[in-house]
């Protein structure tokens, strides 16, 4: 239920809250893009306290609210997003809101899945398992989130070179930025497909 013609965007996030913070400036100033909410299994974290000083409510919850009790997927009818954005989330999505919201669940990975996907390969572990393995490029792909774990549709990847003797600190912040810049744009092109 739209009562106006403004889309309406949700970000998971668990942690520091980066890639929701650039993706929030990105939309300051929109009249056709509301991030209605930040979302959080963790309510210490940072991505709250940023999200409550941009001024975008946020909304917590419980590993219950999320998987047993249905509280997370209520929530998210009432709220009817266009667009459900994962941005350093850390737990799995539920089938329920999985089935509720089809194509509608986009994630950030910061590797060229399908390499360095999958379990355990979250934070630095995947900078890490890149680096060990002497790889000549990295990058990020963003990706549809379906029932099956890592599985879903690749919607973009871009790519940074590894330098001879690359560090993981700078190796790391290459990937940020990467994610700043192009994330927001991503989800701006997904919203409106026709200004592509
Ligand atoms: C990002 O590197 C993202 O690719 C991964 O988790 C990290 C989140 O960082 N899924 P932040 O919380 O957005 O700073």
């Amino acid at each position: 239920m739209h009562h106006n013609s403004s889309k309406r965007i949700v970000i998971f996030a668990s942690g520091t809250g980066s890639n929701a913070q650039a993706i929030i400036n990105h939309f300051t100033d929109r009249q056709d893009v509301e991030v209605s909410h930040v979302l959080s299994n963790n309510l210490d974290a940072g991505v709250l306290e940023m999200a409550e000083q941009k001024g975008v409510p946020t909304y917590s919850f419980t590993r219950n609210e999320l998987y047993k009790s249905k509280e997370v997927l209520e929530f998210l009818k009432s709220i009817d997003p266009d667009l459900l954005v994962l941005a350093g989330f850390m737990w799995i999505i539920p089938e329920n809101i999985i089935k509720a919201f089809p194509n509608k669940i986009i994630n950030i990975h910061p590797s060229l899945l399908p390499k360095y996907g999958g379990k355990g390969m979250f934070g630095d572990h995947v900078h890490r398992a890149v680096l060990a393995n002497a790889e000549a490029e990295s990058g990020i792909s963003i990706h549809y989130v379906n029932e099956h774990y890592d599985e879903g549709e690749l919607i973009a990847q871009y790519k940074v070179s590894i330098d001879t003797g690359e560090r993981e600190e700078t190796l790391v912040e290459k990937i940020k930025t990467l994610e700043h810049s192009n994330y927001p744009k991503v989800i701006d092109q997904l919203l409106f497909p026709k200004n592509s």
